[in-house]
């Protein structure tokens, strides 16, 4: 079933100057439960608007939202929130995490709009969805005292506590180390497929690309299939002029920079 379905939808903006910015140019694009999506493109492509507008925290200029089939913006805004909270998880990628709060305070932030069982058990449900993520320990700890691997944890437990069907994904592993960053990715793809939720993630690095089923590419607001295969090439062969130029011409490396690993496998690809 088409959770989501966006039919040729632009975003502009007017900028100071009263000139007009066109972030999104015509994207039509549906995500069905199960799915799993990934986004790539350059910063200021138009990723995060678009994520926006996937999940109704943003309107279009022009086109078309539709949510379980129905048009999004003939909804009230109180019926388009409460359809966003019950559906739909944001992961953001500087967490958003409530400062000066605990990890369970934060969790059960969403359940306190929730209705029935989820509202009247939500320190358990919260407690158990921090469990979950393995931060069963650390429930009490305040979140700006946890560490970034950490926090993204809770951030997304507290995406995930009301079991979307849609999660949102803005440059999850942006801010983690390449372990602690894919064992958030594992995370988050295992609860979207036990719940058959789907799962669109927006991000630079092409290893976390590449888990998703269906690839694109955002390139200054036009939305394309994405051939991964390709990316991976180009980014080796990115990767491997500036160590050849270094070596060289020797003394124009910076002082501070390490000599390069015998195996350049270990480089992520990234996208530029
Ligand atoms: N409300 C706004 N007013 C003016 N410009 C905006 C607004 N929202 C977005 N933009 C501009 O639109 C472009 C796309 O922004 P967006 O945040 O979607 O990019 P992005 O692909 O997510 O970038 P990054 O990878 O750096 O997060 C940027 O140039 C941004 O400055
Ligand atoms: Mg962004």
């Amino acid at each position: 079933m088409t959770l989501v379905a966006l039919s040729d939808v632009t975003k502009s903006v007017r900028l100071a100057d009263d000139s007009e910015l066109e972030i999104l140019r015509g994207i039509s694009l549906e995500v069905s439960a199960g799915d799993h999506v990934s986004i790539v493109g350059r910063s200021g492509s138009g990723k995060s608007t678009l994520l926006n507008i996937l999940g109704m925290l943003d309107a279009p200029t022009a086109g078309s939202v539709s949510f379980e089939d129905r048009e999004v913006r003939r909804m009230r805004s109180g019926r388009l929130d409460r359809l966003r909270g019950d559906n739909v998880g944001f992961v953001f990628q500087q967490f958003n995490l409530l400062p000066g709060r605990t990890a369970l305070d934060n969790v059960m932030m969403p359940l306190g709009h929730a209705r029935g069982r989820m509202f009247w058990n939500r320190k358990q449900i919260a407690a158990d969805m921090l469990e979950r993520v393995g931060l069963g320990h650390r429930i009490e700890q305040v979140a700006d005292r946890l560490s970034g691997g950490e926090q993204q944890r809770v951030a997304i437990a507290r995406a995930l506590v009301r079991r979307p069907v849609l999660i949102l994904a803005d440059e999850p592993t942006g801010a983690l180390d390449i372990d602690t960053g894919a064992s958030v990715m594992s995370l988050l793809d295992q609860v979207a497929t036990e719940t058959d939720a789907a799962l669109v993630t927006i991000t630079h690095d092409l290893h976390v690309a590449a888990r998703a089923r269906r690839h694109y590419r955002l390139d200054a607001g036009v939305l394309e299939t994405a051939d991964l295969s390709r990316a991976f090439e180009a980014s080796t062969l990115a990767a491997s002029v500036p160590s050849a130029a270094s070596a060289d011409s020797g003394a124009s490396a910076p002082a501070t920079v390490p000599a390069m690993p015998a195996m350049p496998s270990s480089r992520r690809g990234a996208v530029s």
